[in-house]
């Protein structure tokens, strides 16, 4: 690596300016934005014109730039410039989460191939460093989980709605001017852009690679101003969170969906777009780290840390993968949930364990009961249809709170 690090840049959004500003005040590192590569032609821009171009190849085939950083939001498109940039022997830093939970593996290989160094920090969480935490701090330790709030634009929108009643579309859409959304929100609030986290955590966590589509991931869309009233009376918060959890030596599971945070949980209380993620390890025990998890800076900041890391010839060792008796993906388990439906028809097909409890009112119904993992899995596109909203149940609170409450809201 150049003293003087030459960076061609793809996109010039949100994180792609707060990049540049980063760049701009930052001393230590002497890194150069060379060119920055761009599809709107008719977008007005705040740096002189000549540093643009709309050609891939104007970066990709100049020797004199080491480093690609990649920051544009076209998972399709990132692929294609994140091989051919490896393949010529340029480094990468993306903040892709979709691109790299779905070629992720592939790509470790790839880099290994080329000798070329691919970092992506800012691809989860924004700006709290997990994935270098997971990757070197907790390179030995017996990790127990890896869990919490993955998405900013969901938490925010959460918050919207819980601190300031806004509806559920005043909410996104305040989300998507600050630019902490997905061109397709449907990323953010189906919880797909979280399980994309997730699974890339799951590879620096465990060593294995995670198809996203193989893991259940039922976002913020279905719940409604019922369910935040029933979180709120039973003392809660509701926050989509994502979650790694080792089930035995040999066994752990995925999953994100909505879930009840008592006000005990130090996630509860951490608001909008603001991210967390908790580490529970056998010997260090119970780890959080809180920070901004979208925007242009808090991301820029995450990008910077991994621009400085190429100049000390940093990449990711993946030594966990190579460990024998990694743990295996398991679905088989049963999880406690909180459904809320409208009729006896939606809820078919879901077999729920012994001890459920059915509460019903005039407009919806509600139970709490025990369901298997599995079990959602199978029927998740039926439940999206049927507009089923499914919130995970703290194993803090009892089921006969769940049911008070339940009975409280329907009058009974
Ligand atoms: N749309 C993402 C979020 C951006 O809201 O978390 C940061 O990855």
């Amino acid at each position: 690596m150049s003293k003087q690090i030459k960076i061609g840049m793809f996109g010039f959004g949100c994180v792609g300016q707060g990049l540049y500003n980063v760049l701009q005040q930052s001393r230590g590192i002497k890194a150069e934005i060379a060119r920055i590569a761009v599809k709107d032609r008719s977008k007005q821009r705040s740096l002189p014109a000549e540093l643009f171009t709309y050609e891939a190849s104007d970066i990709l085939n100049d020797a004199s730039i080491d480093v690609v950083v990649e920051l544009i939001d076209d998972a399709e498109a990132a692929y294609g410039i994140v091989t051919k940039a490896l393949r010529s022997g340029k480094h990468v830093v993306t903040a892709n989460k979709k691109m790299l939970a779905n070629h992720l593996e592939e790509l470790v290989a790839l880099q290994q191939e080329t000798g070329a160094s691919l970092l992506y920090e800012a691809s989860v969480c924004g700006g709290i460093p997990i994935i270098r935490t997971l990757e070197e701090y907790y390179d030995n330790e017996l990790l127990h989980s890896v869990s919490g709030i993955f998405n900013g634009s969901s938490n925010y929108i959460l918050t919207r709605l819980e601190q300031d009643g806004l509806s559920y579309e005043a909410a996104l859409s305040l989300a998507q001017q600050k630019g902490f959304a997905e061109s397709d929100p449907t990323l953010d609030v189906g919880g797909y852009d979280a399980c994309n986290k997730l699974c890339i955590l799951a590879a620096h966590a465990y060593g294995v690679y995670i198809d996203p589509k193989d893991v259940f991931c039922y976002g913020i869309d279905k719940l409604s101003a019922e369910d935040l009233a029933y979180a709120r009376q039973l003392g809660t918060q509701v926050k989509l969170v994502a979650t790694i959890q080792k089930l035995s030596d040999d066994r752990f599971t995925l999953l994100v969906m909505p879930q009840f945070i008592a006000d005990t949980d130090k996630l509860n209380g951490v608001n909008d777009e603001y991210n967390a993620v908790r580490v529970e390890a056998a010997f260090s025990d119970v780890q959080y780290f809180i920070g901004k998890g979208a925007g242009g800076h808090p991301t820029g900041s995450a990008v910077l840390s991994d621009l400085s890391a190429l100049t000390y010839q940093y990449k990711y060792s993946y030594k966990k993968a190579e460990q024998p008796n990694r743990p295996v993906y398991e679905t088989d388990i049963e999880l406690n949930v909180y459904l809320r439906y409208v009729q006896q028809v939606d809820i078919e097909g879901l077999s729920f364990g012994c001890g459920a409890v059915f509460t019903q009112g005039e407009g919806s119904n509600y139970v709490s009961a025990s369901i298997s993992l599995k079990n959602l899995i199978a029927l998740k596109s039926e439940l999206l249809k049927r507009n089923i909203s499914i919130i995970r149940t703290n194993h803090q609170t009892t089921n006969s709170s769940y049911t008070r409450v339940a009975s409280e809201l329907v009058g009974a």
